[in-house]
Formats: C-alpha cells, sequence, structure tokens
C-alpha cells in the first residue's frame, strides 16, 4: 500500500486518526509535531516563543526531506505544514495526501476538548483567529491534497473508513 499523508487545520484528528490508520493497515506511524519536539527537546510551544515559527516551520521541512523515501507509513502533519510550497512538493513525494476536512465548529469543538496548547491561537479571539487562518490556508490544503475527508459527525473508525474507501 501506498505511504498516506494527513494534512489538515489544528485539532481536525490528525494524530489520532493517523495512529489508528496506522495500526488498521500494519505501517509505521510518523508525526511531524512530534518529531520535532523530539529534536528540539522541547514543547512546540516553547520553540514557538523561545525560536520562532520560522524555525519550527524549516525544522518541519527538514523532517520532510528525512522521510522522503520511506515505504509503509502513515504520516501525520502540523496544521501549518502547507505554509510552504517545498513542503507541498515533499509531502507529495512521500505519499498520497489526505486533507481531513473540518468546519469551524467542529475544530472549536475539538480544541475546547483538547489539552494542547496551539501558540498561534493563543491571547486571540478564536473564532477570528481560526477564520482568518482558515481563509488564509484553504487554497494550500486544497492544492496539497489528493483526497478529501469531511471528518464533521464522523468518529474515529468512520474516518479511517473513509480514509481507506477512497484511495
Ligand atoms: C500549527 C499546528 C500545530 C503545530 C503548531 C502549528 C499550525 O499542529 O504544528 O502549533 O500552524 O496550524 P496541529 O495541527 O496538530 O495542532
Amino acid at each position: 500500500m501506498k505511504n498516506i499523508v494527513l494534512i489538515g487545520f489544528m485539532a481536525t484528528g490528525k494524530t489520532t486518526i493517523g495512529e489508528s490508520l496506522s495500526q488498521k493497515i500494519n505501517a509505521d506511524f510518523i508525526d511531524t509535531d512530534l518529531l520535532v519536539e523530539e529534536i528540539e527537546n522541547m514543547s512546540i510551544n516553547n520553540i514557538f516563543k523561545q525560536k520562532g515559527e520560522i524555525y519550527f516551520r524549516d525544522l518541519e521541512t527538514f523532517i520532510l526531506k528525512k522521510i522522503v523515501g520511506r515505504e509503509n507509513i502513515v504520516l501525520s502533519t502540523g496544521g501549518g505544514i502547507i505554509e510552504k510550497d517545498i513542503n507541498i512538493d515533499l509531502l507529495k513525494k512521500i505519499g498520497i495526501v489526505v486533507w481531513l476536512n473540518a468546519s469551524k465548529n467542529t475544530i472549536i469543538r475539538n480544541l475546547k476538548m483538547s489539552n494542547i496548547q496551539r501558540p498561534l491561537l493563543e491571547n486571540e479571539n478564536l473564532d477570528k483567529k481560526i477564520t482568518a487562518l482558515l481563509n488564509n490556508r484553504i487554497d494550500k490544503y486544497k492544492k496539497a491534497s489528493d483526497i478529501i475527508v469531511d471528518v464533521d459527525d464522523k468518529n474515529i473508525q468512520e474516518v479511517v473508513f473513509s480514509i481507506l474507501f477512497n484511495l
């Protein structure tokens, strides 16, 4: 089976779905956010604070370059991975790119249930900030993806099935 790459906005379930999908198809699971934290030995929140977003984005690119060529993987990515064009090229080299697409309501609901700190959503009107980021990113998610899976009103298993059904 080809590698599967999950992209999508923050709190659309990329890590949870990726883990579950990888178990189902017996593939290795890789998560760019976790790798960034491992490399830096620091939380993403602290990396943003101490080293800045550009540094973080460069690390994402570094990681993707290392992953190109690997086989039998499911890769989950950070929501902003599509911010750089070079990353979109790298994602496509790695595998079939699946965009987990969620409505703003689902994103807000998931964010409220999550205990992960998202540096880009701090100290801001959540609704306004998400709208701005979504508007800015939607075309990039479209450009990067081969398959779009809507996650609204689906549980983890249903999303996993939808991905496999659409491959
Ligand atoms: C980001 C999303 C985060 C993480 C970082 C930046 C973004 O990952 O990579 O906080 O720019 O959308 P999740 O999509 O897993 O929240």
